[in-house]
């Protein structure tokens, strides 16, 4: 099958000319061109170029699409959600109104406990119909891949139930979905006065029958204070290493512990947040091509410092900018939105956050080799949005501009 986009209005290729990611300066440059066409054939891009040169080579049954009042963009790969989750936490975000703060919600017995308690009440079968309705609006604003974490279920089956969940949706649903671990996400209540023993069950038990059912290809730690350590998530991402995951690590939300050259040393595909990173943890990722993941919309909705997004990008450092879409700590998934807040508060021009939302996200989940950006051979995600340049999207934000979604090279309808 062919499908012609033609004469799109204004292209964003995000062209990496076969780099894994753009870094420092090139990230001002997301490859614009005005007035092309593409040319998918089954799900790939074939072809890019101006309308008459396709004439030829267009098949009887080609669907030709005229584009020509639309901004192309890549699908958003979006690499770092919780978005399988039960139950919702809007009391803890009217508490944070009146003044208190996440950390404090979370001592007192909310926060991530409240979402597992939840979440090991549901089944499978529910778990996977709210996801799927997530996974629809995710689509409908411009995601064409999302990765999604474990850790809402923090004991063996409850941690497996949503890892199935997870892949099983990547089977039924047209999004591209890439699985992680996160069983260290908070120390579940059954094991407050054994930590050790948690760490040992993960990594002597779940960790081997994940890697051996391939459940999961990531593997993540909450390393902050009152979760897991420096030394602890070493320790975890390095079994799951052994056992072929690759590492992810959340660092530097709140406080720097560490966590961030725990990461680099361990070469991990991406270290994310770093609010609060320090000097040592800035210097360990000058060294390496683990991507810095940059969630702005849990500092916006947790009323948190941002992460230093312009020296992390001056200094060079491979920059992805991604959700976090869980029902604490950010209830949101529009990429958008995500680039709005890197603009206003974070300092990113509108070119570099639509690379940190495209060819940088797929980097960080090892992908940008076929995804992430418009250039012949890779996967035809493309969105169409009904705006009249690119950089209305984060400029004209709070509403949903796209137009049409081409995923895998189907041209999708939605109600
Ligand atoms: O990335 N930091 C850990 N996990 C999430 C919060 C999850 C939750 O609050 O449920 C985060 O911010
Ligand atoms: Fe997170």
């Amino acid at each position: 099958m062919q499908l012609l986009l033609r004469n799109i209005r204004q292209l964003v290729t995000v062209r990496s000319d076969g780099k894994p990611f753009l870094a420092g300066k090139e990230m001002r440059d997301p490859g614009i061109l005005e007035r092309v066409s593409v040319l998918i054939e089954g799900d790939t891009i074939s072809a890019i170029g101006p309308a008459a040169s396709f004439d030829q080579s267009l098949g009887d049954d080609a669907t030709v699409l005229d584009a020509s009042t639309y901004v192309a963009l890549p699908g958003f790969v979006d690499s770092h959600t919780h978005m399988v989750f039960a139950g919702s936490r809007e009391n803890e975000f009217a508490m944070r109104a009146k003044g208190k703060t996440y950390r404090e919600i979370a001592a007192g017995g909310g926060g991530i406990l409240s979402t597992v308690k939840a979440t090991r009440s549901a089944s499978k079968k529910e778990l996977k119909k709210l996801a799927s309705k997530r996974l629809d609006a995710m689509m409908k604003h411009g995601t064409t891949t999302v990765e999604i974490k474990s850790g809402y279920g923090l004991d063996e089956e409850s941690e497996i139930k949503m890892l199935e969940a997870i892949n099983e949706l990547a089977e039924e649903h047209f999004m591209t979905i890439m699985p992680t671990f996160l069983g260290a996400h908070a120390l579940p209540p059954e094991f407050v006065h054994n930590r050790q023993a948690y760490i040992d069950l993960l990594c002597e038990r779940m960790l081997p029958y994940i890697a051996k059912r391939k459940l999961a290809r990531f593997c993540d730690v909450f390393c902050e204070e009152n979760y897991f350590t420096a030394q602890e998530a070493a320790h975890i991402l390095e079994k799951g290493l052994a056992l072929g995951l690759k590492p992810k690590l959340h660092a530097d939300e709140f406080k720097s512990i560490g966590g961030t050259p725990v990461a680099a040393a361990l070469q991990a595909v991406s270290v994310d947040h770093l609010e609060h990173v320090d000097e040592a943890g800035l210097q360990s990722l000058l060294k390496g091509n683990t991507v810095a993941v940059l969630l702005p919309g849990v500092s916006f909705f947790l009323r948190n410092p941002y992460a230093p997004a312009r020296r992390l990008i001056d200094a060079g450092i491979p920059v992805a900018i991604a959700s976090d879409f869980n029902p604490g700590s950010c209830m949101a998934f529009s990429m958008p939105l995500m680039m709005t807040i890197a603009c206003t508060q974070m300092g990113m021009t509108p070119e570099e956050a639509i690379v940190a939302t495209t060819l940088n996200g797929a980097a960080a989940l090892g992908v940008s080799d076929t995804l992430g950006s418009i250039e012949v051979g890779k996967q035809a995600d493309i969105m169409l949005y009904d705006v009249p340049n690119y950089r209305f999207l984060a400029y004209h934000f709070g509403v949903n501009h796209v137009a049409k979604v081409i995923k895998r090279g189907v041209l999708l309808e939605f109600p």
